[in-house]
């Protein structure tokens, strides 16, 4: 690789040992997928921030990063964690895992990244622009900034961003280059345009195409639906980037007269569907993955306004940022009748696996990997579906 004279330097060590570990594990990433030279990133968003899946090895990376003076020097925000920081013990958490987990997040916080602890940062605390070379973690969210947003990131994985956020660059290949930004497959979608039905639609797409490129006809999403859409592709494939007639800011951009066309219809639909659902009954409703918007948060608050949940045997949780869930006073009153409105953790990256073994939730990414991550059976409806079974 072509490294400037400062890059060799920290490359040598000359800029100190946390700086020279970033640069180790940027440069070999890049020789591995043959990047030519480094790029400059204007932000960065980590993954690897829950005890439960980093463990005390990665806490011990992390300890090590922090002690050799590691800092990040672009805007960097993070992940969601393995519990709410306050309302851990409702989360039946031990406190041998919050004190854990506080200690990550200190962690974080001393090497100069935002604690936000969301999967949505780009709804505000960290939101790139068309065109800026960024390097994100968390797939959903790699997928809303390159797709939605025309952003270019790879699929990082927690340290290789977290290496990239310390030294403000990161190896050029992949999605940063205008050749592999093309759709490489169209997708003709027949959707009935309810925010589960990009569920189903990202569901049934990743399994059809696994990490190619899709070009959607027929689907016109806004902010939720994108969201859903790519966590959804993301999780059942491995999407990073899409593009949508007419959507996306990028589409227009492309001749795709000569690709193959997949239609996903309500066979397909219900494929994904009969492969999401596994159980009948749940002991746990998790809604909120990617974490809930502002605009969900009041869509749920009105639709359970007036009503009463009956079924005390059911837990039900909500999951969003801490910043969303400031901004909401009246909808968490109303919503915290049926279960807690928790912050910056999710039931995914959360040790659910200690209390409960099924659980329902609204969302294709978290019905993907309820039962792979947290030894779930699972159940995958709308949530007005899911709030029946309490009502
Ligand atoms: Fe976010 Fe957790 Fe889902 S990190 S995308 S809510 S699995």
């Amino acid at each position: 690789m072509d490294l400037t004279r400062e890059e060799e330097a920290i490359l040598n060590g000359e800029m100190g040992e946390g700086m020279q570990k970033a640069m180790e594990l940027v440069t070999a990433l890049g020789k591995i997928y043959g990047a030519e030279d480094l790029i400059d990133i204007t932000s960065a968003h980590l993954s690897g921030a829950s005890y439960k899946t980093i463990g005390d090895g990665g806490l011990k990376y992390l300890e090590d990063m922090a002690a050799g003076g590691a800092k990040v020097s672009v805007p960097s925000t993070l992940n969601p964690v393995g519990m709410d920081r306050e309302r851990w013990a409702e989360m039946h958490i031990t406190r041998g895992f919050a004190e854990k987990q506080l200690r990550i997040i200190d962690l974080y916080g001393q090497m100069g990244v935002r604690t936000t602890c969301s999967c949505t940062p780009y709804t505000g605390a960290n939101v790139p622009s068309f065109g800026d070379h960024v390097a994100w973690a968390e797939s959903s969210a790699l997928s809303f900034v390159n797709s939605f947003i025309g952003a270019r990131t790879n699929r990082e994985g927690g340290p290789g961003a977290l290496a990239a956020a310390i030294l403000g660059k990161t190896a050029n290949y992949g999605l940063h280059l205008d050749e592999r930004r093309r759709p490489t497959v169209v997708i003709d979608a027949e959707i009935d345009g309810s925010v589960f039905s990009y569920s189903l639609l990202g569901q049934a797409v990743g399994m059809a195409i696994g990490s190619r490129v899709p070009y959607f006809r027929g689907i016109a999403p806004g902010v939720e639906e994108a969201k859903t859409l790519s966590a959804a592709m993301a999780a059942s494939g491995s999407v990073a980037l899409w593009h949508a007639e007419g959507a996306t800011p990028e589409a227009g951009g492309f001749d795709v007269s000569d690709l193959e066309v997949i239609h996903i219809g309500e066979p397909e639909l219900k494929a994904a569907y009969d492969k999401l659902n596994t159980v009948q009954d749940v002991q746990l409703i998790a809604i909120g993955c990617p974490h809930l918007t502002e605009k969900e948060m009041h869509q749920i608050a009105a639709f359970l306004k007036g009503k009463r949940k009956v079924n005390k045997d059911i837990e039900i949780w909500f999951c969003t940022s801490e910043e969303v869930r400031s901004k909401c006073p009246e909808d968490v009153k109303v919503m915290e009748e049926f279960g807690p409105v928790l912050a910056d953790t999710c039931m995914v990256v959360a040790p659910i696996e200690g209390t409960f073994q099924r659980t329902g939730t609204n969302s294709a990414k978290a019905g993907n990997y309820l039962p792979t991550l947290c030894s779930q059976k699972a159940m995958c409806r709308d949530i007005s579906a899911l709030m029946e079974l309490v009502m």
